[in-house]
């Protein structure tokens, strides 16, 4: 269609994970569990929710656009206002700095099967869009260092990443920064923050307070607000004051900003999620490598394995899914062999491994393929 670019033409829309709902329904099933959107399975955080149950209040009034969140934001991690944003989701602040700052022959340059998110995003813009490969399922930085050229504006890293879940450590972070260019944004996207902080090789972003690098943060995770959306960014205060022009005025709306604010005092929830996860992540490995499925060490809250084939990732996805345990192809993403398993309650993850090594006895059964 004439209206339409060729670069937008070209899309496909995001494909949002399965309710357990249509799952129950089509295979009969009583439970179902949804391990594919890296969600919290606790819930929200319950000072959010009572956060938003209070600002039901004030439904007829228009939001400040994030002011309240960011002056607590600003206290709490001891930066200025002006170097915080506040946004619907962190999705929506890195839809404002695709908008902000990419002119029509910049390139955007990331690792190959980035967040899914961001590809979109990027793409949407129709600029170029380059990748390098993984190197051991991590980012390959001394790769993404020498690909850098003249027209290179954003450089997009996850750390921890998604669909790997690994991480690239504070001296492969260091090494790479000295060869970035100060006319190329880097934008670490630590949507999983809270569950690598701990370790001593995580670069935690704060540190690196650079004026090209942009943090983007989320409440969706271990504060279990996805369906709030609600996230949150640092940089130079000229970034910030530009990216406020894109953004859209009213985000994020009352309640979602509230529950934000919440949600940051709420550290008996951060401990249980991070303890549940902890535990989640331990099990899911070694039940997965028991039955001989090959597993990324993740620094998240989900794992990646990696299966012999295309083929035998879709069967075990189906076989999975009518057993009423929901997990992530990641096709779409550019890794066609490959499955993500979110963690979730000890309940869920007990039965995703019995799953799992159900599917994979009837994968092997009719193939030569499955080692
Ligand atoms: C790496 C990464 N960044 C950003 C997001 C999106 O977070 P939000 O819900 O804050 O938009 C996700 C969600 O899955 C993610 O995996």
């Amino acid at each position: 269609m004439p209206l339409v670019p060729p670069y937008i033409e070209a899309l496909r829309p995001y494909e949002a994970g399965r309710t357990a709902d249509s799952i129950r329904r089509q295979y009969g099933l009583t439970r179902v569990a949804k391990l594919a959107s890296n969600e919290n399975p606790l819930g929200a955080s319950p000072r959010a929710a009572e956060a938003i149950r209070r600002s039901l209040e004030g439904l007829n009034l228009y939001p400040n656009g994030g002011l309240d969140l960011r002056e607590v934001l600003a206290r709490a991690f001891e930066v200025k206002l002006e170097n915080v944003i506040a946004g619907s989701g962190s999705e929506g602040i890195m839809s404002g700095i695709i908008r902000a700052f990419l002119c029509d022959d910049d390139e955007v340059l990331t690792t190959e099967a980035a967040f899914i998110g961001f590809q979109v995003l990027a793409r949407s813009r129709g600029v170029k869009y380059r990748t390098v490969p993984y190197r051991d399922w991590r980012y390959d930085l001394p790769a993404l260092a020498g690909q850098i050229n003249a027209h290179t504006k954003i450089v997009y890293l996850a750390n921890p990443n998604n669909p790997t879940g690994t991480i690239f450590t504070r001296q492969e972070f260091e090494e790479f920064y000295r060869h970035v260019p100060e006319r190329v944004l880097i934008i670490l996207d630590e949507a999983y923050f809270e569950y690598a902080k701990d370790n001593p090789q995580y670069p935690d972003s704060m540190h690196y307070r650079y004026d090209n690098v942009i943090t983007l943060r989320t409440f969706s995770k271990v504060y279990g607000l996805a369906g709030v959306r609600i996230g949150y960014g640092f940089a130079h205060e000229e970034l910030i004051r530009n990216l406020l022009k894109v953004k859209l005025p009213f985000e994020p709306s009352s309640p979602a900003q509230a529950a934000g604010i919440a949600a940051l005092s709420d550290h008996e929830f951060l401990r249980h999620s991070l303890e549940l996860n902890a535990r989640g992540i331990e099990y899911l490995t070694s039940g997965l490598e028991r039955i001989g499925i090959r597993v990324v060490p993740s620094q998240a809250n989900f794992v990646m394995t990696v299966l012999p084939g295309e083929g035998e990732a879709c069967r075990i996805f189906e076989e999975l899914l009518a057993q009423g345990v929901v997990v992530r192809p990641l096709r779409a993403f550019g890794l066609p062999d490959c499955l993500r398993i979110s963690t979730g309650s000890d309940e869920d993850n007990t039965l995703c491994i019995e799953a799992f090594r159900r599917s994979y006895a009837a994968i092997a059964g009719s193939s030569n393929h499955v080692r």
